[in-house]
């Protein structure tokens, strides 16, 4: 289901949409290249099969038709070119909800992570009625997603020093919540 249609800033037509069983097969393509890329995510290069792809998609659907996920990516001359997630945690924690998000290295830096972000959000009110409070994690180092965090009203409530290993250099690794629906004051 399409949730929102827009333009780049070169004025690409672009859409934002549920993950869908076809698209296995773009989201292998998408996350291998993403890794390739050794940016500020968990995967350091490491390559999926369109087997372990397919495992993946189909557990994310699984979880988006038991309530429990929302996984939407966004879309543009039939690639996707950026994907985000929110996954409910279980048992005393089904309340809190998991978020990831993340961007081809090309279309960075022109408002489409606010946009999709934003979206995720909106949309979870409706698809994930039960979720009281948003977690992520971030890299200590990853400058523009901890702004567009902190933009989006998330705040810090913890860091493991050296928490992560990347590309050689020990980092701290930040956690970050916000409540879903946020008072005004
Ligand atoms: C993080 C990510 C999703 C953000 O999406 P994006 O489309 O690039 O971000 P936007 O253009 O919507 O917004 C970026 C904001 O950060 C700001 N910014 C950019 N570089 C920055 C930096 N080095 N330091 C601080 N702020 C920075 C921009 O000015 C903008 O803020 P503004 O709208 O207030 O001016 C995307 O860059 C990405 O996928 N990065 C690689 C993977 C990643 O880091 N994922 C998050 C893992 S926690």
């Amino acid at each position: 289901m399409i949730i929102f249609s827009g333009n780049t800033k070169e004025g690409k037509p672009y859409v934002i949409r549920n993950l869908e069983a076809g698209d296995t097969e773009a989201m292998m393509r998408y996350i291998n290249k993403l890794s390739l890329e050794q940016t500020y995510i968990l995967r350091q290069g490491e390559q999926s099969t369109y087997e372990e792809e397919k495992k993946f998609v189909d557990d994310q659907l699984k979880q988006m038709k038991d309530g429990k996920a929302l996984y939407l990516v966004i879309e543009s001359e039939n690639c996707i070119i950026g994907a985000t997630q929110i996954n409910l945690k279980e048992k005393v924690h089904s309340h809190v909800g998991h978020l990831g998000i993340s961007l081809a290295l090309s279309y960075r830096d022109q408002g489409l992570g606010a946009k999709l972000l934003g979206v995720v959000i909106e949309r979870s009110k409706i698809e994930l009625p039960s979720m009281k409070i948003i977690d992520l994690s971030v890299f200590a180092i990853n400058d523009r997603a901890k702004h567009l965090y902190e933009k989006f009203g998330f705040k810090e409530f913890g860091r493991l020093p050296k928490g992560v290993f990347y590309k050689g250099e020990y980092v701290d690794h930040i956690y970050m919540h916000r409540d879903v629906i946020m008072s005004s004051t």
